[in-house]
């Protein structure tokens, strides 16, 4: 695949089949993420592959956020909701906060970059991924349960990733010529 055809794969996934990769593969997409332009070095990410009775419990909680939109005639029952989490794998991306607003705001320049080279490495590995910032990102109970300091962490997001057959929608994206300026 060149890069044309694996940025126009690379998209937003909703639904994951039962995946799990092994270390290595893990390795490949941290290794990768960690090339992305970080200003002042200031290294300021953590990547948490969620796993055992962790996953378990952030699937628990995952539910317990989104339990209002149960509706078991349609599907939409305790395992639906969990399964959002335990069927793909998961890494929590986690940003370690800068004590000032400017290298806060380039350090989550730098997470975003990361996160977009990890959607291609999976997409180059025929995988699809979403980054989801649902309420379950910002539950305290989570950051307990990663061990996690909300003063001193903040999870970003969760990635969740893996094989899909589910085909996302048109993707909706201003035209060129609607954001493109030449200054003369
Ligand atoms: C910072 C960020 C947070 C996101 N959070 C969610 C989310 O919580 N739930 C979700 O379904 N999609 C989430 N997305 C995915 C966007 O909704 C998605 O990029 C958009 O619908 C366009 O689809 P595409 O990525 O396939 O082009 C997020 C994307 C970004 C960049």
């Amino acid at each position: 695949m060149n890069f044309e055809s694996i940025l126009e794969k690379t998209r937003t996934y909703h639904n994951f089949e039962e995946t799990n990769v092994n270390e290595s593969f893990i390795h490949d997409l941290i290794r990768n993420a960690l090339k992305a332009p970080n200003h002042k070095y200031t290294f300021p990410w953590k990547y948490l592959w969620l796993k055992g009775e962790a996953k378990e419990k952030v699937a628990n909680l995952f539910y317990e956020s989104k339990k209002h939109k149960a509706d078991p005639e349609l599907g939409r029952d305790e395992n639906f909701f969990k399964s959002k989490i335990l069927l793909p794998e998961v890494i929590v991306l986690v940003q370690e906060k800068a004590d000032d607003a400017f290298t806060l705001k380039e350090d989550y320049a730098t997470l975003s970059c990361s996160v977009q080279i990890m959607a291609m490495h999976l997409r180059a590995n025929d995988m699809g991924y979403k980054w989801s910032t649902g309420g379950a990102t910002r539950d305290p109970k989570v950051y307990k349960i990663l061990g996690l300091n909300p003063e001193k962490d903040e999870i970003i997001g969760f990635l969740l990733f893996g094989k899909s057959k589910n085909t996302p929608p048109e993707r909706r994206r201003p035209s060129v010529k609607d954001v493109l300026i030449t200054t003369t």
